[in-house]
């Protein structure tokens, strides 16, 4: 399958079509950006391993149950996907408290919740990706309440599924980020990506950080701690 016409570039991927209307191309590139598009830098060799990142967690997710819009990998930096309208909602899972949680609720980092918590944020750039609930969502029409049902029962079985997996690699999946599209018949699936882009991953001993936060807070090592989490993953899938 080869590229087409380029349909869109995101601050991390490219999209292409192909021959088919159906399928599109997925490109990771090396650009990384934080605090909606404020901060720009690269993360050298960042796009290879979030593509593959993200597809060996997809497909170990298709395997449980979830149904995902990955069809193949086809190179380091490119995947064959299915094309989808992607719902407007960055849905975010937290186990334990760190980053917006702890800013907007004043506590620490670090705090392990009884259960895990869901939030929704509206994706819109031009606003900011503001906070959202399942009632505006509604009201802005961005999605159904059943559509939002699945999308909620997934989110969580991706999280058990994430946890128990991360954990054999000897990391802590503290949060992450899912999207959602939809297929032409209307089936939610789970779509963009899971990477150290997307997901807080702590080293399970010393929670030391293996993810962009290393990016976003200018803590260094940012190369070292993707490599080392990919490194961990490969050993273990
Ligand atoms: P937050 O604590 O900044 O709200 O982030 C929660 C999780 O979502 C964290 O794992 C990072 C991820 N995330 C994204 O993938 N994209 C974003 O634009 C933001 C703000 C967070
Ligand atoms: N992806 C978001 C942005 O550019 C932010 C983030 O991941 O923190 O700006």
């Amino acid at each position: 399958m080869e590229k087409r016409e380029q349909l869109y570039e995101g601050k991390a991927k490219k999209v292409f079509k192909t021959d088919d209307d159906q399928l599109l191309i997925v490109s990771y590139k090396d650009d990384a950006t934080a605090f909606n598009g404020l901060k720009k830098g690269t993360i050298v060799g960042k796009g290879v391993i979030n593509n593959k990142m993200s597809n060996m967690l997809m497909q170990r997710l298709e395997k449980e149950g979830v149904p995902t819009h990955f069809v193949k990998e086809l190179s380091d930096r490119d995947t064959l996907v299915k094309r989808v309208s992607i719902v407007p909602l960055e849905v975010i899972i937290r186990n334990i408290s760190a980053g917006s949680f702890s800013k907007r609720y004043g506590v620490e980092e670090g705090i392990v919740f009884d259960q895990p918590t869901i939030e929704f944020s509206y994706k819109n750039d031009e606003l900011g990706d503001p906070l959202i609930n399942d009632y505006h969502a509604v009201a802005l029409k961005l999605a159904t309440w059943e559509e939002i049902e699945t999308i909620k029962k997934y989110a969580f079985k991706v999280n058990e599924v994430l946890k128990a997996f991360w954990k054999e690699c000897r990391v802590t999946i503290v949060d992450f980020k899912l999207e959602f599209g939809k297929l032409d018949n209307g089936t939610i699936v789970l779509a963009d990506e899971i990477s150290p882009d997307t997901c807080r991953l702590w080293d399970i001993d010393t929670n030391e950080k293996l993810d962009k936060d290393r990016f976003r807070r200018d803590m260094g090592g940012v190369e070292d701690a993707y490599a080392e989490v990919m490194k961990r993953l490969t050993e273990h899938i």
